[in-house]
């Protein structure tokens, strides 16, 4: 890296010394046309003879960029003559597009294209770099590895090498795994061992249909910074479609993930597994993107991830599917924006920043808070519309087989519409009329916590002759209690709420 990085910079200077002579030259001469040579001669004759012997090794130097040129597309046929040592490497001026079949890959999907493609990535990241992008990582331009629109097999993974490089586009084709491809492997592999907390930087995997043959998974992205993934058909994994570890601001968007391919209500829907985006690090985002069969839909397990746009009909929640499982008990940090959520919903283990907004959950899908230490804080469900078949599901549901949730602060479910499923909240609203000394309204069925009612209002309304005393008397078991000294025919408002904060 540091020697590639010398050499192109000593290049660089020697071009623009080059340069400065050139036109130092011309001056010269200009100024020995109109003026009298005399003491000038001997060093106009000196820096002339310096100018030529500087432009000749520009030539040379020129010709071998020319030659590399030429060796790179193959496309152009090379004159007779020995072969170019060391193979295909890009020229500086030259186009910076590694086309796969230049390279020898079969587009037609018979023969192995592992080595080729290998080759070809190697080249792009031994081309021409200009400077680098974070500290480490090199700067390839937008060089691009283009598949040609062919459908190559292979039978290991298309691992980039661990030199850190960045500016890198992979396009424009099908991989498909072999029947011998390693089933922990990953078809693309952002994932090179290295001691450096980053290895890749804005690498593009763009226009790709990447198939798994039920042989491992798709991408996989470690240590990387700003990776775009986009307008991917990710199928036939066994892992993971998309795998992402460390780093951050990986960008999935405009992709489709199934395990198998399918429209929906397929008769093979319980035999789906393997999790189609698995997101364990920071700062990604995920927007319209479909994933249509997989056990789990996306998992995130790292913070500060923003997902929208989703539409998950993976495997159904009556078949033990999960649309989105959020694994970061006491520190969510996710926000769950315009989704669709088909037939599969959103589980959260003790969630602790988790806003889920603007929604649509259809087909009895619900959200799950899970229980793991009993902490949920931070939490909005709000705005979502969800559809039901009347068997009496809860859209918002508490999985407490861990032990109950004890540490509930600023958790507000409300303003959620619902069809065919029963509504739960944090907020109620109610009212009984009556005529006697006590007045009870029952939240039970609609607030999500069993027995908190944190904040209390209401309004007693009689039309009666008296003005009875009254009081709040009771709100266990999220039944609101209210008392008066004497029996008087009254109407009793009543308002609850279990999230606001206490303290
Ligand atoms: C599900 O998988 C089992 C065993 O893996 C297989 O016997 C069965 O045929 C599969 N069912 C469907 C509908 O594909
Ligand atoms: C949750 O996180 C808070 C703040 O980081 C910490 O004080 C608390 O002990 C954690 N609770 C559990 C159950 O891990
Ligand atoms: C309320 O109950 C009392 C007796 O307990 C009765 O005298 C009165 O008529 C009732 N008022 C109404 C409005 O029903
Ligand atoms: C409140 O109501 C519950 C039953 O719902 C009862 O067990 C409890 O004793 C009542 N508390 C008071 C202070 O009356």
């Amino acid at each position: 890296m540091a020697t590639k990085l010398a050499l192109s910079l000593s290049m660089l200077m020697g071009l623009s010394s080059l340069i400065f002579i050139h036109v130092y030259g011309d001056n010269f001469n200009h100024f020995n046309d109109n003026n009298d040579v005399g003491d000038h001669s001997h060093q106009y004759v000196s820096s002339t003879t310096h100018f030529l012997e500087r432009m000749r090794k520009m030539q040379v130097l020129k010709a071998s960029f020319l030659r590399r040129d030429l060796a790179v597309d193959s496309s152009i046929s090379a004159p007779p003559g020995p072969a170019p040592q060391p193979p295909p490497l890009q020229g500086k001026s030259g186009p910076r597009v590694y086309r796969a079949t230049s390279y020898g890959a079969d587009p037609t999907g018979k023969s192995d294209s592992t080595e080729a493609l290998l080759r070809a990535i190697s080249d792009a990241f031994n081309g021409p770099s200009e400077g680098s992008l974070m500290d480490g990582i090199s700067n390839l331009g937008g060089a691009q590895i283009h598949l040609e629109g062919g459908n190559y097999m292979i039978s290991k993974p298309l691992r980039l090498p661990a030199a850190g490089a960045g500016n890198l586009l992979i396009h424009g084709g099908t991989l498909r795994a072999s029947d011998n491809f390693p089933t922990d492997g990953y078809l693309i592999d952002l994932s090179a061992s290295s001691s450096s907390l980053y290895i890749y930087e804005f690498i593009t995997l763009k226009d790709l249909m990447l198939d798994s043959n039920f042989r491992g998974g798709g991408i996989s992205v470690v240590k990387s910074l700003r990776t775009s993934i986009d307008n991917c058909y990710i199928t036939h994994f066994t892992t993971n479609g998309i795998f992402v570890q460390s780093g951050h601001e990986t960008y999935i968007r405009n992709s489709f993930l199934g395990q198998h391919i399918t429209a929906g209500g397929d008769r093979g829907e319980r035999n789906f597994s393997g999790t189609a985006i698995n997101l364990m690090g920071n700062d990604n985002a995920v927007t319209d993107v479909v994933i249509f069969s997989a056990n789990i839909g996306i998992m995130v397990s790292g913070q500060a991830n923003t997902l929208s746009g989703v539409h998950c009909y993976n495997k159904a929640t009556g078949f033990g599917g999960t649309g989105i499982y959020l694994k970061l008990p006491n520190l969510t940090q996710t926000r769950i924006v315009n989704s669709y959520m088909d037939y599969t919903g959103i589980v959260a283990e003790d969630p602790v920043q988790l806003h889920i907004s603007s929604s649509f959950f259809l087909g009895d899908a619900h959200i799950l808070l899970k229980s793991i230490n009993g902490v949920a804080k931070g939490v909005n469900i709000v705005d979502n519309m969800f559809s039901g078949s009347n068997k009496g599901v809860e859209i918002v549901q508490l999985d407490q087989s861990n032990g109950p949730f004890k540490e509930i602060d600023q958790v507000v479910v409300d303003r959620n519409n619902v069809r065919g499923m029963n509504l739960k909240a944090t907020v109620g609203r109610g009212s009984v009329q009556g005529n006697g000394t006590s007045w009870t309204v029952d939240f039970s069925p609609l607030l999500l916590f069993p027995d908190l009612i944190k904040h209390v209002q209401y309004s007693l309304s009689s039309a009666g002759t008296a003005f009875p005393n009254h009081a709040l008397r009771n709100v266990s078991r999220n039944r609101v209690v209210i008392e008066s000294n004497v029996a008087v025919p009254a109407s009793v408002f009543v308002t609850v709420d279990q999230g606001v904060q206490t303290s």
